[in-house]
């Protein structure tokens, strides 16, 4: 370390004495590493303990590490001219394998050029934007031992005590009532009383000193994410994710609501697996946050609305049947212990309200997350899955709908299609007359993970190997045969993890079209309803497991998503767990959830007229290259 307080690279002291060393402050994580003058700004972003997407090798061909940073860097290089934009330029984005650092600077890293697993990382860590004012408090009160003259009931006196410290007229729930005289005389009278301050009920006692806490719970349908909460201090404690117990016994949604149906032991048996799976998961977190389940005093539940209602354990059969009406759309609160979930026995937990039978409470968080519920600005929301939610807010106005994407962007029906895990191709390009991929934790590819299915469709229609309508050529030199079909061959069995080829196959490219065709045209029926055009949106909010993998640029040249500058799209992750977060500490935001779901008009597409011409029409891929399109220049 010098006088300046930098730390020289632990190798090459001696270059390090004779190469002066600049501070490269890495936004917007914070992040900071001093490097010898020289060094790239990815070899920096990298020596700060981040990775960014490099799917050429940092040979500046593949414009996957772009960065924003003003000074401190040598000009931009040709490459940096032939894949920038002038405006981009212009506007300080530089390509970090090809600028180089000469003196102290800052660097901000777009979302999308990092990788997935620091995406993942980072979203973890999202500060959540709304002010503290959760639903439960916690107060440190001393209760009066009972004496001769003082006779009042261990409730009486507990009470007492918490009007005292600042909530007056509160009762004591009967799960507090049954323990209370037994931990009040264990803990010498001293503890601290978790109040629900609008039913005006101690719902938990805990010891002094110990934080009270909250379970965000976002249940999907493939896969369940839950997050504790400090309620004091509104931060994250403990992060998790685990797979859906239910696809066991079926895969979406209308197979498990088939299941319920047949019999009320599959009913159970659905709610069973459901909250077993959440339960293992709170106890999961509980682990990494040292927290015992006795101080988990409130949780938020979201979840799509056949979710939300085999957790609380409503009826089904309504939601597989056309109109698909719901059980319920209102804001629910029950106490977690009647629906089996493992938290302080007299905790509540809160299900947002629903939208519509395929729009539920999950997006309603997604609408809270994104912040645009009160927006005048015109702004096009999208939690990309199997089933996709999409909203379009306008005006201080909300439109929604639901279309049937698929599971192809969860590499579901995709031959060497996989989830988003270790081995799993997250990006692709074609580079000088071959694929080039990037797997999700630099290993050796295994797979094809969703954005890299939409990532080398796009790559092989700039090959000239897929036509527009997703004809592929039997011809070309990267073609080969899948059984009866051709493929196009993304990496030769010499390089992947198993000794197989990895191939995109006709069959997935048609996959691809019919998740790209139901999810496009969603947007453009949801824009007319709404008066709106593409072109009009301030911004696009892309949201979930997929949208935090996806590559826009691909998303863009492929149809899927409306042709727009990029500074209009903003990739938030797993918004819906956000939400959860956001209701979890905020009382207000609850109350905002229900106007939100109260103002939202409901476009069904299964029965608009116009659904079946547009989705036909939006079947077709886009250009094979596609112009860079800048502000303004729509
Ligand atoms: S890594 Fe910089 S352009 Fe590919």
């Amino acid at each position: 370390m010098d006088d300046s307080g930098r730390e020289h690279p632990e190798n090459g002291q001696q270059a390090a004495a004779e190469v002066p060393l600049a501070r490269v402050v890495v936004q917007p994580a914070g992040r900071r590493s001093d490097v010898p003058c020289g060094s790239t700004v990815l070899a920096a972003v990298r020596a700060a303990g981040l990775e960014l997407v490099s799917v050429c090798g940092g040979r500046g061909l593949c414009g996957g590490c772009r960065v924003t940073a003003r000074g401190g860097l040598t000009h931009p290089t040709g490459q940096e001219h032939e894949l920038l934009t002038a405006a981009e330029l212009a506007a300080g984005t530089r390509l970090a394998c090809q600028a180089a650092v000469v003196a102290d600077v800052r660097v901000n890293v777009p979302p999308e050029s990092l990788t997935t697993r620091q995406r993942l990382q980072f979203e973890g860590q999202a500060v959540t934007a709304a002010a503290l004012d959760p639903a439960v408090v916690a107060l440190d009160v001393q209760v009066r031992p009972p004496a001769l003259d003082d006779l009042r009931s261990d409730a009486s006196r507990l009470e007492d005590a918490v009007a005292a410290a600042g909530q007056p007229e509160t009762r004591t729930s009967l799960a507090v009532l049954s323990e209370a005289s037994t931990t009040l005389r264990a803990r010498r009278w001293a503890v601290r009383a978790v109040v629900h301050r609008d039913a005006r009920r101690i719902i938990a006692l805990l010891p002094s000193g110990s934080a009270p806490l909250g379970a965000a719970i976002d249940a999907g349908t493939t896969k369940l994410a839950a997050y504790l909460v400090n309620l004091e201090t509104g931060e994250t404690v403990a992060t998790g994710a685990a797979p859906n117990p239910q696809v066991a016994v079926g895969e979406d949604v209308m197979s498990r609501i088939a299941y319920a149906d047949a019999s009320q032991a599959g009913a159970r048996d659905l709610h069973a697996r459901l909250v077993d799976g959440v339960n293992g998961l709170l106890g999961e977190l509980g682990t990494q946050a040292d927290a015992s389940a006795a101080q988990l005093v409130d949780a938020v539940a979201v979840g799509n609305t056949a979710m939300h209602h085999m957790l609380v354990g409503l009826p089904l059969r309504q939601l597989g049947r056309a109109p698909y009406v719901p059980a319920v759309t209102e804001a629910l609160e029950l106490r977690g212990a009647d629906i089996g979930l493992a938290l302080a026995p007299g905790a509540p937990v809160y299900l947002p309200p629903n939208i519509a039978g395929f729009v539920g409470a999950d997006h309603t968080a997604v609408l809270l997350a994104a912040g645009v519920t009160g927006s005048a600005r015109t702004v096009l929301v999208l939690d990309i899955g199997t089933n996709t939610e999409i909203s379009v807010a306008s005006g201080g106005r909300l439109w929604a709908c639901s279309c049937a994407s698929g599971p192809a962007f969860e590499g579901a029906h995709i031959r060497d299609g996989m989830r988003a895990a270790a081995g799993a191709i997250e990006r692709v390009s074609y580079l000088d007359g071959h694929f080039e991929v990037q797997t999700i934790d630099g290993g050796a590819p295994a797979g094809i993970c969703g954005s890299g299915v939409l990532d080398a469709v796009v790559a092989a229609r700039t090959a000239g190997i897929v036509d527009e309508r997703g004809r592929m050529s039997r011809t070309h030199p990267l073609v080969t045969r899948s059984g009866s079909e051709p493929a196009c061959v993304l990496v030769p069995a010499a390089r992947t993890a198993h000794g197989r080829d990895i191939v995109l196959t006709r069959s997935d490219i048609g996959e691809i079209q019919l998740a790209k065709a139901a999810i496009r045209a969603g947007i453009e029926l949801l824009l007319a309803a709404a008066g709106a055009d593409a072109g009009a949106l301030d911004e696009v909010v892309v949201a979930g497991a997929f949208g935090t993998y996806l590559n826009v640029t691909s998303a863009v040249a492929a149809g899927l998503l409306p042709r727009l500058p990029p500074e209009r799209y903003r990739q938030i992750g797993n918004a819906a767990g956000l939400g959860a977060r956001q209701l979890l500490i905020s009382r207000q935001r609850r109350a905002l959830a229900d106007q939100v779901a109260r103002r939202v008009r409901y476009v069904e597409l299964t029965t608009h007229p116009d659904f079946a011409d547009t989705f036909t029409q939006e079947l077709t891929l886009g250009p094979a290259v596609l112009e860079p399109v800048t502000r303004g220049a729509i």
